[in-house]
Parts: C-alpha cells; structure tokens; sequence
C-alpha cells in the first residue's frame, strides 16, 4: 500500500509547488490524465490477486478522491490570491472629481406627472392609461355627455377620418382624440371589478389654441370606486393632494359647485392664492385660483360600466398638468412647454438623477 502513500505526497508537493493556474493544470494531468501516475495504477488493477483486488479498488479511489480535493483547494486559494492581487493594484481614486452631470432634463411635464403620481401612489392609488384616439362611446355617450354637448361639436373636439362602432351602438362613429382623461374611467370599470383607485396621466386634445390653450394638452383623472365611498373622502383626498403638491400644509382648499355630466354633484377646486404685483403666490393670501374639477360619480355612469349604482358610487376628479406645473414652478406662459428650447428647459427642466418626490423640485 505504500505506493499509494507515497503518490499522495509526492503529488501534494506538486500542487503546492503550482504557483498559478496553468501549472496547477499541469499537474491534474501528470496524476489524473489519461496517462496520468494514478491512472497507471488504476490499470494494474487487473493483474491484483482477486482476494486484494477489492481493497486495492477502495485504496485507489481514496487516492483518487484526495488528489481531487487537493486541487479544489489549490484552485480556490490560487483564484483568491490573484482577486487580492487585483484588488491591491486596482485602487480607486476617491479623490478624483465627479464627472460632470449629463445635460439632459426632465421635463417639468414629466415632472409634475411624476410628482402627481407619487403623492396619490402613497394613498394607494394605481396608474392606468388608455389609448389617446378614443371612441364615441368611452370620451362621450358612457359619461353621459348629452348629443348637444359643446364638447361633441367640432370647434371643440379632433374627430379622425376613421370610424369605429361603439358598444352599444347600430351606427358607426367617427373615432375622436380624447378631450379628456374621462374615458379611462368608463374603460377602467368595465374591466376591473371594484375597489377601484387609479390615476391616469395622460395626453388630451381639443381645438383651442392661443395664449392659455394648446391643443394638445396633459391631464391627470383619478378614479375611486367602492360600496362607501362619500363626499368627504373626495374632499380628504384633495386637500391632502392640494398640500403636498405645492408644500403648502395650511393651504385653503374651497370646493364650489359645478356642473360636469358624469358626475352629480359636482365641484370645482379653488385653491388660496395671492396675485399682488402680477405674481401668482400660492398660499393663505385670501384671493383664489381654480385647479381642478371633480365630483361623485353619477349613478348612470356607474351603470353605463355594467355596475350596479345602488352598490358602487366613488369620486372622480381631473385636473390640467401644465397649470399646476405653471402654478408651481412659476412658469408664466403655456406655449413655452412645447418650443423644445434647451435654454428653457436648462431653466425649467431637473435634473435627471434626482428622485421624483412629492416637494423635491420646489424651486424656494
Ligand atoms: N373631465 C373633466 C374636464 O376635462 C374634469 C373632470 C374629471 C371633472 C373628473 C370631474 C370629474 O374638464
């Protein structure tokens, strides 16, 4: 037996000998290759007396196994020396300067949306969307937007050359560019089984143009719908919407009544303000500014979805996106959003590595 003591350790010293992997290599070959010390011995096997050949068997394997192992551990400590090797000779200068901050901005449409988003995704809302050329029956009919409606006349409305029969409906009609976010709502009902809570930040449409109006504009709906839902959780979510948008914890909301037709009743939401000196500063100041429009469901919008208004009612609301950005970050005219001027945007724009939060672009 002493051929294979001796093979183990003439083949450690060799393993130990082995300063890098391809020597290490080098010497799996010469005991466990093909023609390998081990292997010779391996294939003497045959010629042991069958009474030894069963302990010869195990001893060999043994042999085998150890060799095995002693290149395993080899190969590890090798490999692990030659990382700290690296890692010594590859010192990272941390007194170097950063390199300098990309130039591109965020819009402050992406960044209002985003901030907007942020605020209601803390109170569990979620982000739908739907597809920017709508159907009658979704921007129109399903919220109860009667036929004599000023929003269904073309002076107000993009209709497309294209038609599409609506649910519900024998005749085609032609397809629209949505005018509102609204029709998420009906698209959003009757597809998901309350509670609902969506937010939907999107492009809207309408055929106005001039100083205050662009016709492509942005809007955000929220939607919630549930079998407890009551005025004063559309009033709760606002004002708490209100606050922290425009970091302002005291600001006064006022909720006045309004008429929209898919929802009864209806408010529009002023918000404090003071406009001394031609400057608009959000705030206690005691003069108001309007921001929103929203109201309870109607019933027979609840029902145009498939659902039962005796067991559902919510709230809905919309808002402009350009406005509360323009009220937030002091930006004066609304044709300056789509001049794609990298001076305004330099001024306008954040920075494209800084967290979307509910206050972080303040400019105070
Ligand atoms: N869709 C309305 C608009 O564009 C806003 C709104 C949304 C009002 C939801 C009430 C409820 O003016």
């Amino acid at each position: 037996m002493s051929d294979t003591n001796e093979l183990l350790s003439s083949a450690r010293a060799a393993i130990a000998g082995a300063g890098d992997p391809a020597s290490l290599d080098a010497v799996r070959i010469e005991y466990l290759g093909k023609k390998g010390k081990l292997t010779e011995l391996m294939k003497g096997l045959g010629s042991v007396p069958p009474e030894q050949r069963k302990e010869r068997g195990a001893a060999l394997n043994q042999l085998k196994n150890d060799i095995t192992a002693e290149l395993e551990r080899r190969t590890e400590s090798l490999n692990s020396g030659a990382l700290d090797a690296r890692l010594a000779a590859e010192k990272v200068d941390i007194t170097l300067p950063p390199r300098p901050a990309p130039d591109g901005r965020i819009h402050p449409i992406s960044q209002t949306i985003d901030e907007i988003v942020s605020i209601f995704g803390d109170m569990g809302f979620v982000v739908a969307e739907g597809p920017d050329i709508e159907e009658d029956f979704y921007n129109f009919t399903a919220l109860n937007i009667p036929p004599e409606h000023p929003a269904r006349q073309t002076q107000d409305t993009f209709y497309l050359n294209v038609t599409s029969t609506s649910p519900g409906a024998t005749e085609p009609s032609p397809m629209v560019l949505r005018t509102h976010t609204s029709p998420v709502q009906i698209r959003t009902m009757m597809s998901q089984k309350p509670p609902i809570r969506i937010i939907v930040p999107g492009r809207t449409y309408r055929s106005d143009h001039d100083a205050t109006h662009s016709p492509n504009f942005h809007q955000v709906e929220g939607l919630v719908i549930d079998t407890s839902t009551h005025m004063g959780h559309l009033k709760g979510c606002l004002i708490d919407f209100a606050r922290a948008f425009f970091d302002v914890p005291d600001l006064p909301l006022r909720f006045r009544p309004s008429h929209f037709p898919f929802t009864e009743p209806s408010a529009e939401v002023d918000i404090g303000c003071s406009r001394k000196s031609g400057e608009i500063k959000i705030g206690n100041f005691g003069d108001w500014l309007e921001v929103l429009g929203c109201g309870m469901v109607h019933p027979k919008v609840i029902a145009n979805c498939g659902l039962d208004p005796a067991i559902y009612q919510g709230f809905a609301f919309g808002m402009g996106i350009e406005r509360m950005a323009m009220l937030k970050y002091g930006i004066p005219d609304l044709r300056t959003f789509y001049e794609a001027d990298m001076r305004w945007l330099k001024h306008y724009g954040f920075a494209p590595v800084d967290m979307p939060s509910t206050t972080g672009g303040l400019a105070r």
